[in-house]
């Protein structure tokens, strides 16, 4: 648009009519920077080498009429957004109608009267660069608002991620854990068609599974040996321990989830709430197979990881029973796409 403030305005006239076309020239040359054509063909020539600011448009004119002007106008980005005011020759109110559905923003009825004609120009004018100076606002705020919140989701991954290295810290056997179970729990969402928000949440949720770990003595997280069964039974406390701290995030309840049923199993037998099928959460359905694969692809004091087929067996014989069928399968698939086991620990 050209109307930088000093800058003059440009009008185009669009009529047939000669006399009509002088008489506009006569009204609009003292103000604006006018031009007069005499058919659309010729404006649409016109306005590919020179924008405009505002267009009058006649609308009974041979070769195409006003409306098929004002249609080839809309359909063009460069065009679309000059305001145009048709040039009406009677009291014609169904042609007004037909005009400003199809987007003519005012009428002038002829014979013109100068007054009236600088007057509707100029108020077109003062609104569409008011519409124009919102739209900037607008633009200005969502822009401000879009960074705002990119600002704290960054936050928030961040806040999560550092979380997920506490845990693992405190395991020297499980380094980097958090952040493959994430990874591979994501994967398992996209494989199984969920959208990217539920890949996002289930990758937060995977990603402090383990959070409850916090509250279980590090002599016992580290014991190397086997865990006697008192040991194991405060071990399992880790779920209903994570799943209390993570109760507190009102903005996400699902995390919650992730950390109280990742040791659910398929069949009912898990803990600590012994949930089958499909009572236990999806999500956390999903982080129990992400879970089970990165516990036999990561080393351990007494072994290495576990040779790739010994997984695939151990993820088949789960299937249904530990696992739920669909996500073991798509595990599956993921393993066998990993021809050279390139998804484990130290590797990932
Ligand atoms: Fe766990």
């Amino acid at each position: 648009m050209n109307n930088t403030i000093g800058e003059r305005r440009r009008i185009i006239a669009v009529d047939d009519d000669i006399i009509n076309r002088m008489t506009l020239e006569a009204i609009l040359s003292i103000d604006y920077d006018f031009t007069a054509v005499s058919s659309g063909p010729e404006a649409l020539k016109l306005l590919t080498s020179q924008l405009a600011d505002l267009i009058l448009l006649d609308i009974n004119m041979p070769e195409m009429n006003g409306f098929e002007v004002l249609a080839a106008l809309q359909k063009n980005p460069q065009t679309c957004a000059i305001p145009v005011i048709m040039l009406t020759g009677d009291l014609d109110q169904e042609t007004e109608v037909r005009g400003i559905q199809a987007g003519a923003f005012d009428f002038v009825h002829k014979p013109f009267i100068p007054t009236l004609i600088l007057r509707r120009i100029e108020r077109t004018l003062q609104l569409k660069a008011l519409q124009h100076h919102m739209q900037q606002e607008i633009d200005k705020q969502t822009a401000i608002a879009q960074a705002q919140l990119a600002s704290t989701e960054r936050l928030f991954r961040e806040m999560i991620e550092t979380l997920a290295d506490t845990i693992d810290a405190k395991d020297k056997y499980t380094r980097g854990h958090s952040h493959r179970v994430a990874d591979y729990a994501w994967e398992i969402a996209r494989r199984a068609g969920k959208s990217e928000e539920y890949q996002r949440d289930i990758y937060y949720m995977a990603q402090l599974h383990d959070i409850g770990k916090i509250g279980i003595p590090s002599s016992l997280i580290n014991k190397s040996g086997r865990l006697t069964d008192e040991e194991y039974t405060s071990m399992k406390q880790h779920t209903t321990i994570g799943g209390t701290i993570l109760s507190h995030v009102n903005e996400m309840p699902e995390l919650a989830d992730g950390a109280r049923y990742h040791h659910e199993r398929y069949d009912g037998k898990g803990y600590p709430d012994g949930l089958a099928g499909a009572a236990i959460p999806e999500k956390a359905r999903i982080i129990a197979v992400a879970d089970a694969y990165d516990a036999m692809t990561s080393k351990r004091s007494y072994r290495d990881a576990l040779p790739q087929a010994v997984v695939r067996q151990e993820i088949l014989n789960g299937r249904g029973s530990q696992f739920d069928p669909v996500f073991a399968d798509i595990m599956l698939n993921m393993i066998d796409d990993d021809v050279h086991y390139q998804m484990r620990e130290g590797l990932v």
